[in-house]
């Protein structure tokens, strides 16, 4: 995949004009933004990746095996501008690579969104009492050094973009203003989102000079593949799920940069 820096400003009619006056399917793709997403080969990610494939995006989707990504690799084989990338977010060497792969390529949204996630279905490991503190390091590693790292390495794709957008996928219950979600226990996935809302809240800080916009996405509760059968009360299907955090994103100004959002808008005291 070719993506020129002349191009991806031409994202407007103008833009678009340009390119298909000068033809071919290259100059149609790189006419079009980038996202980067990680963790793109189910639940929510997924979601990510095939909304914004539906929108003619050049979709960068990255996951820790290609190999088993059946989901995506049909999206791949479907659509063009649909890549699909290795990546395991806690590992250096694949965040270098891919850096490196991407030198000097914009990249208008990066979305961290991989993670570990609370599992409700086994409390004891991150219950008070009777704490796993070896599953510390996973859920800090993958939820926020991970996700910090990447950022820091991809940071120049995205400040050479157009859209120049950061978004990290969190969740209330690492928020202190939505008294942590409410439910009891589920510590190191707190304290991991918890500390990721603090470091895309410095990074928007660091990016304000250079108009970066880093938003911190609050999904909801969502009904993904691997609850698909869980019944708790309040849950949402994922389409409205993506539906909503896309547009928080088409929305996003870098006076809100910092802010945590949720799915359906609403902005959500740290
Ligand atoms: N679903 C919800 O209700 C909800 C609510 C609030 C926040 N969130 C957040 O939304 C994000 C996605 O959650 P989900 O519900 O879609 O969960 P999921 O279905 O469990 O998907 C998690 C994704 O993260 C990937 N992943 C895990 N560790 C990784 C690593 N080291 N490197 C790269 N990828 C890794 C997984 O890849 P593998 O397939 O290789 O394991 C998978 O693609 C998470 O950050 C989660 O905390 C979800």
């Amino acid at each position: 995949m070719t993506i020129s820096r002349r191009s991806v400003l031409a994202t407007s009619a103008a833009g678009l004009a340009v390119a298909a006056a000068a033809g071919g399917a290259e100059a149609a793709q790189a006419a079009s933004p980038t996202v980067l997403i990680t963790g793109a080969n189910r639940g929510i990610g997924l979601g990510f990746a095939k909304d914004y494939a539906a929108k003619g995006w050049n979709v960068i989707a990255t996951t820790r095996k290609p190999e088993d990504a059946q989901e995506l690799k049909k999206l791949a084989a479907a659509n063009k501008k649909v890549v699909v990338e290795k990546l395991d977010v806690t590992n250096a060497a694949d965040i270098a690579a891919l850096a490196a792969k991407y030198k000097g390529k914009p990249i208008d949204l990066l979305i961290n969104n991989a993670g570990i996630v609370n599992d409700f279905m086994n409390p004891k490991p991150q219950s008070f009492g009777t704490l796993d503190h070896k599953m510390a390091d996973d859920f800090m590693h993958t939820n926020v050094l991970g996700p910090l790292q990447l950022t820091e390495a991809l940071y120049e794709n995205v400040k050479m973009s157009e859209q120049k957008k950061i978004a990290a996928v969190t969740s209330l219950a690492g928020v202190h203003g939505a008294n942590y979600g409410m439910v009891p226990g589920g510590y190191w996935y707190k304290l991991s989102k918890a500390a990721l809302n603090a470091a895309m809240a410095n990074i928007a800080t660091d990016g304000k000079k250079d108009g970066v916009i880093v938003i911190l996405l609050s999904p909801g509760q969502v009904r993904v593949e691997k609850i698909a059968n869980a019944r708790i009360s309040g849950m949402i299907e994922t389409p409205e799920a993506i539906g909503g955090m896309t547009k928080v994103l088409e929305n996003a100004t870098l006076a809100e940069s910092g802010s945590i959002i949720r799915y359906n808008g609403e902005k959500q005291p740290f």
